[in-house]
């Protein structure tokens, strides 16, 4: 999609009605990417996702897979924060670090346009090939890179600088994401990651779980990086934006 379609596609379609509400909320509160009731109070949470324009078919496929085999994907809440914010800062170069089925990936790719390029990166072959299956069939397969391995390693061989970085891995790696990061993100570039609320559990008191900890450990940390100014948005299970000063 060209970045004049995007703009087109994201105007808001109809006003909300009770029916419509009462809709998304029986087909849609129980969608495996959904945080219902975590950060946003359930009705509420019904709300934001009822105002979002219809996904196209692609997308609205991958969305009803990732609930049937409960695939982690960002949803399109927070894939339309992502796309908006790449279309915000004019980026035509993003690199993913964990894109299991691609649905971010497709956002970004329609984000940074023709020229654009977006590199997948994945551990597990089988999300690789059924995402390049939706590149494909989402008619953005030559703007994507797709990578099979350790993506934190990939990143470490980067030797260009990307205008956004987003972080969407295993949680426990966190912290060492953010140590790659700096040096392969332009000035003005964003850092953007996936998970910092963590359902909640990073407002525990003495959080024994591993993964809880590194996202604390994260969160902490890109705040007093002077190399970055952040924010913390609650949207869905918490999204970091860090714009790399
Ligand atoms: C939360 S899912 C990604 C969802 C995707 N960003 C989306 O919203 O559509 C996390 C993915 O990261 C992959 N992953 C986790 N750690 C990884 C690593 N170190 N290197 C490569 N892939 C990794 C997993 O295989 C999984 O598919």
């Amino acid at each position: 999609m060209t970045q004049a379609k995007v703009s087109q596609a994201n105007v808001p379609q109809a006003s909300l009605t009770q029916a419509s509400l009462t809709q998304t909320k029986k087909k849609d509160s129980a969608a495996s990417w959904r945080h219902y009731n975590f950060t946003t109070a359930g009705p509420v949470d019904d709300y934001l996702y009822s105002m979002l324009p219809k996904r196209d078919e692609v997308l609205a496929e991958m969305e009803d897979y990732a609930t049937e085999h409960k695939v982690p994907i960002v949803g399109p809440a927070v894939a339309r924060v992502l796309q908006q914010l790449a279309i915000m800062i004019n980026a035509r170069t993003v690199f993913e670090l964990g894109s299991a089925i691609g649905y971010s990936t497709i956002w970004w790719a329609q984000a940074v346009g023709d020229k654009g390029r977006v590199i997948y990166t994945d551990g597990d072959r089988k999300n690789t090939e059924r995402a390049r299956g939706y590149f494909a069939r989402a008619g953005v397969s030559n703007r994507i890179t797709l990578h099979t391995g350790d993506a934190l390693e990939f990143l470490s061989e980067q030797k260009q600088e990307f205008d956004i970085i987003f972080n969407d891995v295993d949680k426990e790696d966190y912290p060492r994401v953010l140590r790659l990061v700096a040096p392969r993100l332009r000035k003005g570039g964003l850092f953007i990651t996936d998970n910092v609320l963590w359902s909640g559990r990073v407002a525990e008191k003495n959080p024994a779980d591993a993964r809880t900890k590194a996202i604390l450990e994260f969160n902490r940390k890109l705040y007093d990086a002077k190399e970055f100014y952040t924010t913390l948005l609650p949207i869905r299970d918490g999204l970091a934006v860090a714009l790399k000063k």
